[in-house]
């Protein structure tokens, strides 16, 4: 963050660490942040572990915290290892030098960072970290260096990261720019947040294109001016003065740095979401962006306007709850109804998709509509791809984004490629996007994150409102993912009247589920129960399903691994016999779903098949099932239409593997070596 206005070094530590506590649900090892020091020097501090280790750190410093400064700024960095293990001097800020010149925080992988620091190393630099980033900060010190120390701090930025391949998203300090700030991005998120004491009149943001600077930006709240183009005369200096009041007098003033709008929220919504290559440099109260020029055809909008974010604080923060992912399961009722709002007609059975406007026709038209996913999102695939090839008949796969850039896999410019994704920064998935991109086919995206890098690049798509997901292990997000994937397939088949039948009885159903997902919240005690009781101690479980419980399947025991650490395994019914059977017997903990739809009689010969070996399955079937309650022991949900069962019967695993976590003590929010948002490859 910057600010032009009185701070102290402590405020300023405090606004950091807290922004640091605000992203600590993507997953973290270590976090550090650097602010101005009292003789123009830049001081550092770091720390393996939590945000609040490193808040005690600076709590017991000695250095006069508490003196109030004009101008000034910081930055701070949760670092997920990818160079070099989690420990105290390979987190960030990396420095240049023991005097630190220049320091750096990094989000991505620079991955010509060998090349450049065997350069650096002839040169005589001594590394004293294993990271990348390390390499950008001497580079930066070298590069200034041979330019006998003559250059902007702009300029040097612009010419460092001309030398960088791979992903970043970097923000530089230096102790010869004190009080500037220069921030760039290339395949990692990075978004600025303006907060100001007034109402203001005007904003400009300048942005530079190969040497002449052109006004361009508007505030969407207040919007003077609408995307002015390139043509517009540039401004003079005083008149691109960034901010100012009605009266024309500069405004206290802080700009805020962050990878996700949830650090900043609590300062500020209103948001400006950088682009690839966008350098932006922030020096006595203004803001501007300059252009990092790759090549002469770069088509890049000159606008970057003020947008104003709609999540609120209270949304992030845990409430009654002890878990993010607790109040996120508990929250589903609502959850699925913000994805339904405005868009589903309950009474003329209608699905309106406001971001599919002008493109249904080109879907409808498609060879194959293939989705490209990771982990719980490629679940949301799984789960609803056969009632896209059912109202449709269009070839529907659903593939995992890493697997499917490793074959290289053919993609044509009749194909439709949708990409899913909570987060909509996941780096697997944003590579195929851009492949695809590359390949011409129409590329849709679902995801939570408006302004997210998904949202942005892709040609259309649904934004699944189900509001800020915190706990790494993804629940609402992915029950709204699964429904506006549903409400995507309804929309498309909508002219087709040999399906208008099932289209209203799946939008009647999708009226009835928050009632379903809540009957299901309220046996949460038994779950509690039959996690404690039944398989707590155990080492491993099996969940077998068949049809659209597949996707359940691998969602529940990506749920119970990814946060008890019980090894878990979803098993297709079908294959049972193919292998899996092996490994039954009466020790092996099985749960099989076994709702009521066309495959239930399949499903019950998987269930012989186990009793046969004297397996004891736990079976979730719909409520008052003459053929299983009483027999078996069971988990009971309301019945709904076939293809969303899933979304009622993901409930009881998503509270199994709560209450497992708990009753093993795992910290259910933020699991070992797991992150929310995975955005390197
Ligand atoms: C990480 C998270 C998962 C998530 C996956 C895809 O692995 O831990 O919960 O499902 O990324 O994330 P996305 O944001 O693309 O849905």
């Amino acid at each position: 963050c910057n600010f032009l206005c009185e701070k102290s070094r402590r405020e300023v530590c405090d606004t950091l660490l807290n922004g640091l506590s605000r992203l600590e649900y993507r997953g973290y090892d270590s976090a550090g942040f650097s602010v101005d020091g009292d003789n123009e020097d830049i001081i550092i501090m770091k720390q393996v572990g939590k945000v609040a280790a490193l808040r005690k750190l600076v709590d017991e410093q000695p250095v006069d915290f508490a003196k109030p400064f004009i101008s000034q700024c910081g930055m701070a960095h949760t670092r997920w290892a990818t160079h070099g293990q989690p420990s105290q001097i390979n987190s960030h800020p990396q420095r240049s030098d023991e005097n630190i010149e220049f320091a750096v925080v990094h989000n991505g992988i620079i991955t010509n960072y060998k090349e450049i620091k065997l350069l650096l190393e002839k040169k005589g630099y001594v590394f004293e970290s294993d990271t990348d980033t390390e390499c950008v900060a001497k580079l930066t010190k070298y590069v200034f260096d041979s330019h006998n120390k003559d250059m902007s701090f702009l300029e040097l930025v612009k010419a460092v990261v001309k030398e960088l391949e791979g992903s970043y998203a970097f923000i530089f300090k230096s102790t010869y720019f004190p009080n500037e700030i220069v921030a760039t991005r290339r395949g990692s998120p990075l978004l600025i947040g303006v907060k100001t004491a007034k109402k203001l009149k005007v904003d400009f943001v300048d942005v530079e294109f190969g040497g002449h600077k052109d006004a361009v930006g508007t505030d969407s709240s207040f919007a003077p001016v609408e995307g002015q183009d390139m043509s517009r005369p540039a401004l003079n200096r005083s008149q691109s003065r960034a901010f100012l009041s009605e009266d024309g007098m500069p405004q206290p003033i802080e700009y805020f740095l962050a990878s996700d709008a949830s650090a900043i929220v609590e300062h500020t919504k209103r948001v400006l979401y950088m682009e690839d290559d966008d350098i932006a440099h922030i020096a006595d109260g203004e803001l501007h962006i300059h252009r990092v020029r790759r090549s002469k055809e770069d088509n890049t909008p000159a606008t970057r306007s003020i947008q104003t974010l709609e999540i609120e604080l209270a949304e992030i923060m845990k409430g009654s709850f002890d878990h993010f992912m607790q109040k996120e399961i508990y929250e589903q009722p609502e959850s699925v109804v913000n994805t339904m709002r405005g868009r589903v007609n309950f009474e003329n059975h209608e699905v309106t998709l406001g971001g599919l406007r002008g493109f249904t026709h080109i879907i409808r038209r498609a060879r194959r509509i293939i989705f490209i996913a990771c982990g719980t999102s490629y679940h949301s695939c799984l789960a609803t791809r056969s009632l896209f090839e059912e109202l449709n008949q269009i070839g529907t796969q659903a593939e995992l984004a890493s697997d499917f850039l490793d074959r290289g896999s053919p993609i044509f410019r009749d194909d439709v490629c949708v990409f899913v994704s909570q987060s909509g920064e996941t780096a697997d998935t944003i590579l195929a996007m851009r492949y695809c991109l590359e390949r011409g086919a129409l590329c849709v995206g679902v995801t939570n994150t408006v302004g997210s890098s998904i949202s942005r690049e892709t040609h259309c798509g649904v934004h699944i409102n189900a509001g800020p997901e915190i706990g790494v292990a993804s629940t609402k997000a992915y029950t709204s993912q699964y429904i506006a994937l549903i409400m995507m397939a309804l929309q498309l088949a909508e002219d087709t009247t040999s399906t208008q039948k099932r289209r209203e009885e799946i939008i009647d159903s999708l009226y009835r589920l928050p009632g379903h997902i809540k009957e299901v919240l309220a046996i949460d005690n038994n779950l509690q129960k039959l996690a404690l009781e039944t398989l707590s101690e155990e080492k491993s479980l099996l969940i077998l399903g068949r049809g659209y419980q597949n996707a359940t399947c691998l969602e529940g025991a990506l749920k119970i691994k990814e946060i008890s650490y019980i090894h878990s395994e979803g098993i297709l019914a079908g294959e049972l016999k193919h292998g899996p059977l092996a490994l039954i017997d009466e020790f092996m903990p099985v749960i099989l779903i076994m709702t009521q739809d066309s495959l239930y009689p399949k499903v019950q010969s998987a269930l012989q098949q186990v009793a046969a070996r004297k397996g004891t399955p736990i079976i979730i079937c719909n409520s008052g099932d003459q053929n299983l309650v009483g027999q078996f022991k069971t988990i009971e949900v309301p019945k709904t239409s076939d293809c969303l069962q899933g979304l009622v019967n993901i409930i009881p695993l998503q509270l199994l593997s709560y209450h497992l976590a708990i009753i093993k003590g795992v910290d259910v929010d933020f699991p070992r070596n797991l992150a929310k948002s995975v955005t390197v490859e």
